[in-house]
């Protein structure tokens, strides 16, 4: 009999094929609509494995549905959306994405940095608009990306991925992370400096650290008015770590000159969430990792990792 899995959305067949060569496997169908939660409940039951998106909450009852469950492989970096503690007391083991998305999500990161400083969204509306009658000398003026000052707000893999194109930009670099790294510093030089420090001299202000209670609403009214009229946020990580009413208003009084997001408190966000009314907001639907080279490698990843459990080889990158 061969081993049963589960996965939570529609992935390209190629995929599923791997998959299915070795075990029983069941679909959602559909591409663009989670799995209802009643639905996992009760597939979960008899599945020894799981392939589940950073859009399913597998919580400690979840966990409690899969008896049979040895593996939860999230298509993700981030895994916060899974109970890894509950998942280990049960000795299921919880693996995500790691290094294959890397460096598009550093593109990304970089992408809304540059579109943010150059207001690339808002010209090109302005064009749509039928606004464009002239070139005039202070138009849509921007904010230089070139010599500026970066701070990372995390200094893992994918910053430091974004410090490497930073530094083709001759960016001045500071980081602010839980431990210090000495060796990256003396290769990209750059400066460890406290939070503090890191909101008030950047330029860009980049969010990449992996969501956890202890750092919701991490940036939120105090930690905005340190940040200079002058600089902008960006946040590639997840929506909970910034407060986004506090963001709404720096951004409305233009405490902070610009924001570019690729996450949300809620995701998807809502059309009433204010900061989508904003000019200087450039918003964008968690795309991070969005390559079509990069999202079949970290659903291959999270297959392989899915094989190599149930096939007594063990995953490849398991966080618990
Ligand atoms: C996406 O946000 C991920 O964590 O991979
Ligand atoms: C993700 O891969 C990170 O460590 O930043």
């Amino acid at each position: 009999m061969k081993p049963k899995v589960y996965i939570t959305r529609k992935l390209p067949s190629k995929i599923v094929q791997r998959l299915e060569n070795v075990c029983e496997v069941k679909m959602w169908a559909e591409e663009d609509v989670p799995v209802p939660r009643e639905v996992l409940l009760r597939e979960i039951r008899d599945v020894d494995g799981l392939l589940c998106m950073l859009t399913e909450t597998i919580d400690e009852e979840m966990i409690r549905y899969g008896q049979n469950l040895h593996i939860i492989a999230n298509m993700a970096v981030g895994y916060n959306n899974i109970d890894v503690i509950a998942a280990t007391k049960r000795g299921v083991i919880v693996t995500n994405t790691p290094g294959v998305l890397t460096e598009t999500t550093a593109d990304l990161t970089f992408a809304l940095l540059m579109a943010t400083a150059r207001r690339i969204v808002e010209a090109s509306e302005y064009i749509q608009n039928g606004q464009w009658k002239s070139w005039s000398p202070m138009q849509l003026v921007g904010q230089d990306v070139y010599g500026a000052t970066i701070g990372f707000i995390g200094m893992g893999r994918i910053a430091e991925a974004v410090v490497k194109r930073a530094k083709g930009f001759d960016m001045n670099v500071l980081y602010y992370n839980r431990s210090q790294k000495p060796d990256l510093e003396q290769k990209y030089n750059m400066q460890f400096v406290e939070l503090k420090t890191l909101l008030k001299e950047p330029d860009f202000v980049c969010i990449l650290i992996p969501y956890s209670p202890d750092v919701h609403h991490l940036i939120g009214e105090r930690e905005l008015a340190l940040m200079k009229e002058s600089a902008i946020l960006i946040n590639t990580a997840r929506g909970g770590i910034v407060d986004e009413k506090a963001l709404f208003e720096a951004l409305q009084r233009k405490t902070i000159l610009a924001a570019g997001l690729d996450v949300f408190e809620e995701e998807p966000v809502s059309l009433e969430n204010p900061l989508l009314t904003l000019p200087n907001v450039v918003a964008l639907p968690h795309i991070g990792s969005s390559s079509e080279k990069t999202r079949l490698r970290m659903a291959e990843l999270a297959a392989d990792n899915i094989k190599g459990v149930l096939y007594g080889n063990g995953p490849l990158t398991s966080v618990n």
